[in-house]
């Protein structure tokens, strides 16, 4: 049994108090290997952000339990010695069995999301209080879900809706005691969020996707004030790097993500963290990309993964700056 607090990690309350009195949201961006949790660490460190690094049950198979915790364990040393005030959550990404939740704790994680938004109401009641009984035990705090997140096959129109429903969000937050609750205002995972008809075209071509659904999220609000409320599938799909992409070999159409306004808005609201990950992906992958194709003969991994963290560095201070509006935030949390 390891405790988070060893590692020098923190949960996520004073960092979501905080988010929530100042107008802004927490990070939580996914890493799976070295470079991606260095540009997540050096981005937040030089960016003096709060963040929440965030790892899913694919992650943990891929990267290894153990070697994950370890990885985590020498980020948390890492960031000492580049923004020594600063701290971070280690969180479990879309956790779907108490077993999982159990285990993530037990080796440290900081923060767990229980994502029964599969299951009946009543079925995510009783896993998620479950969780949260466990967790709480360990200062460990925890995420639920209601509302289903819309995949790009699911039509997201008001006669088939998958959003939260905002009269069931007050018994869900009572019985089960969670610490923050994920919603379904219209976002979705992966780079496809929107199918192409579903959008309009701008000035310069580009796809503009229908607008979130604010309206239930402000309802939301007025019935569990001051509550964090948690948007996934928060990536922007920034055009330029899925052009780079596409211009450098790659094949990816129709890719759309919530433009950045939005996501400001939501940041300003009860909206305390954001998850990122599909642009982390498109970051690193244009990046990589490019190298291959300016330099066929690079072989050395360091040649082109170097670059690649170089510009999820950048990324991650870019959305801390202008979408998070978590950039300096961090001397406030724990200085
Ligand atoms: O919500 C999903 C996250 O982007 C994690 O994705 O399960 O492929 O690691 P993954
Ligand atoms: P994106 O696919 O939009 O990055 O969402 C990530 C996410 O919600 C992780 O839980
Ligand atoms: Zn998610």
């Amino acid at each position: 049994m390891v405790s988070y607090k060893s590692l020098g990690l923190v949960n996520t309350k004073e960092m979501f108090k905080k988010a929530h009195q100042n107008g802004f949201a927490i990070p939580a961006y996914n890493f799976n290997n070295m470079e991606q949790l260095q540009a997540i660490v050096m981005g937040c460190a030089e960016s003096d952000s709060p963040f929440i690094l965030q790892v899913s049950s694919g992650a943990r198979k891929y990267a290894n339990q153990t070697l994950l915790r370890f990885l985590a364990q020498g980020a948390s040393e890492m960031l000492k010695e580049l923004n020594p005030h600063l701290k971070f959550a280690l969180h479990l990404d879309h956790g779907d069995t108490l077993e999982l939740c159990k285990s993530c704790i037990d080796s440290g994680f900081s923060s767990v999301m229980i994502d029964g938004s599969h299951h009946s109401f009543a079925k995510n009641i009783e896993l998620t209080k479950k969780v949260v009984e466990y967790a709480h035990d360990h200062d460990v705090t925890v995420e639920g879900e209601l509302g289903v997140l819309a995949g790009i096959e699911d039509e997201v129109s008001s006669d088939k809706s998958t959003y939260t429903h905002p009269e069931e969000v007050e018994e869900f937050v009572k019985k089960t005691n969670v610490d923050s609750l994920a919603i379904s205002i219209g976002t979705s995972h992966g780079a496809m969020k929107f199918k192409p008809n579903m959008c309009t075209k701008n000035a310069d071509g580009i796809l503009v996707p229908p607008p979130l659904r604010f309206d239930i999220l402000e309802q939301v609000e007025k019935i569990i004030p001051g509550f964090p409320i948690v948007l996934h599938g928060a990536s922007s799909v920034l055009p330029y790097y899925v052009e780079a992409i596409n211009k450098y070999g790659g094949k990816l159409q129709d890719a759309v993500g919530i433009p950045e306004e939005q996501l400001r808005h939501a940041a300003k609201s009860a909206v305390c963290k954001i998850n990122i990950d599909s642009d982390g992906r498109l970051v690193f992958t244009a990046s990589i990309r490019k190298v291959f194709h300016d330099k066929p003969d690079e072989f050395d991994p360091r040649k082109y993964l170097g670059p690649a963290r170089d510009e999820l560095k950048k990324m991650i201070i870019e959305k801390n700056k202008n979408v998070l509006g978590s950039a300096g935030q961090g001397k406030n949390i724990f200085a």
